[in-house]
């Protein structure tokens, strides 16, 4: 929040830090809050909807800021859409783990559709008309969470953090988190000597792995996750804490849309960019067969390590290990086509000279799987000036409760 050209005596830097003033909550905005206005600056406030009057008070900023952070710390004209919180560690000053715990789940993914609309008008100059959809095995937007990372605080207890801190709020449940992450006793007992506990509940094991951080030894626990899109099935192994989408119901919808849309065909080339341990790349090889090939690409030594064993048996997939651009580069200079092109990159989004390295493969077309809206509006942007345009986008609830989620845009060359 602070101005680097503030000058520290023309009081501009004075805090604004608990001032509490009365407000209309205008829209929504990306990042889990909505806008207000104080004093001519923009305010986001958390904890707030769209129309209510509540109470703001400043949680971040000071007098030259053009814009401060608040919570909504009493509601004097509540939205026909706000719900009392299923999470009693939710709200103002709470576990900074949710972001619409107050907020009816339909009415949530309406706002996140309108942060989706609103994020592509503004940063790539589109309109797009986008839902967004449940996933399979929705339990009412709770119990959907498979890894958890409870911080431990000075008494040895495992808690939550509170938003935008280091403070530890002690919990007794986390009612994002999926049953088995519960069961495994991490919220009953003390843990000494430890500063964090991350909890896996993989769909191949038969309970949820409670692994203490920092780790003691090097060895490496290892988890096996099981995707059936009712069409085609995979099994996977990776380190337990390695990535892999946290939502049961992920995994499985992401790759058969993604498969539907792009209908790979026998003798295809394809590329899964950003490959993670290889969950596009199996369900890509399998349709393009042993006359096609697929070229899968990660950067990080564990993913590629778990990724090589879990595509071991297909010797059409040619796994590299490299940052994208640098791996795209020499295929570029050397005139390489792809057929089809997944990518999955992460929140920073793939940037433009990827964008342009993908285009100039000359892909039919590309997926695009994307947890950041606004890098991938941006993204999108690129593509357009590459010669590439949005064919298809699909919005998933992937994060309930919070403000995160998932897009998949299929893109193909402009007629
Ligand atoms: C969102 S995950 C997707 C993984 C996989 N597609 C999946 O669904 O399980 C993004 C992956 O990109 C990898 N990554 C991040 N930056 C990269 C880069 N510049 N080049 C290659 N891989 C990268 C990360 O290590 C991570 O495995």
């Amino acid at each position: 929040m602070n101005d680097q050209n503030q000058d520290p005596d023309d009081g501009s830097c004075a805090s604004l830090v608990g001032t509490v003033f009365e407000a209309l909550i205008g829209k929504v905005a990306h990042g889990g809050h909505c806008v207000t206005r104080y004093d001519g600056r923009v305010v986001f406030v958390r904890h707030a909807l769209p129309g209510e009057r509540v109470r703001v008070q400043v949680t971040d900023g000071t007098a030259g800021d053009r814009f401060l952070l608040g919570d909504a710390v009493e509601v004097l004209q509540a939205s026909q859409h706000r719900v009392v919180p299923r999470c009693r560690f939710a709200g103002p000053g709470g576990c900074g783990g949710c972001d619409w715990q107050h907020c009816e789940l339909t009415y949530q993914r309406d706002l996140k559709a309108a942060v989706v609309v609103e994020q592509f008008q503004r940063l790539a100059g589109l309109e797009v008309d986008v839902a967004v959809e449940a996933l399979p095995g929705d339990k009412e937007g709770i119990r959907w969470r498979t890894r958890t990372e409870f911080a431990i605080d000075g008494s040895a207890a495992a808690g939550l953090r509170r938003h935008h801190s280091h403070e530890i709020i002690p919990v007794d449940d986390c009612l994002i988190s999926t049953e088995r992450v519960i069961a495994t006793g991490v919220l009953d007992r003390r843990w000494p000597g430890v500063s964090s506990v991350d909890v896996v509940d993989a769909s191949g094991e038969p309970r949820a792995l409670a692994i203490p951080l920092p780790q003691r030894s090097s060895t490496v626990r290892y988890v096996t996750e099981l995707v059936d899109t009712g069409d085609w099935a995979g099994e996977f192994r990776l380190s337990a804490r390695g990535f892999w989408q946290v939502h049961p119901g992920a995994a499985a919808t992401f790759v058969a849309h993604v498969l539907r849309e792009l209908a790979p065909q026998p003798g295809e080339h394809a590329a899964d960019l950003y490959a993670g341990v290889g969950l596009f790349a199996l369900a890509l090889a399998d349709a393009v067969g042993t006359t096609g090939a697929v070229l899968a690409v990660e950067s990080d030594a564990r993913a590629f390590g778990d990724a090589k064993a879990n595509l071991r048996a297909h010797p059409e997939i040619e796994l590299r290990r490299g940052k994208v651009d640098r791996v795209l580069k020499p295929l570029v200079r050397q005139g390489i086509h792809a057929d089809l092109v997944v990518l999955d990159p992460p929140r920073t989004g793939a940037g433009k000279s990827v964008i342009k390295e993908i285009a100039a493969l000359g892909p039919r077309a590309i997926a695009y799987v994307a947890c950041d809206p606004a890098a991938l509006a941006r993204d999108v942007a690129y593509a357009r000036d590459a010669g590439y345009g949005i064919r298809s986008l699909r919005a998933f609830d992937a994060f309930p409760m919070t403000h995160h989620v998932e897009c998949i845009a299929v893109l193909e060359p402009l007629a």
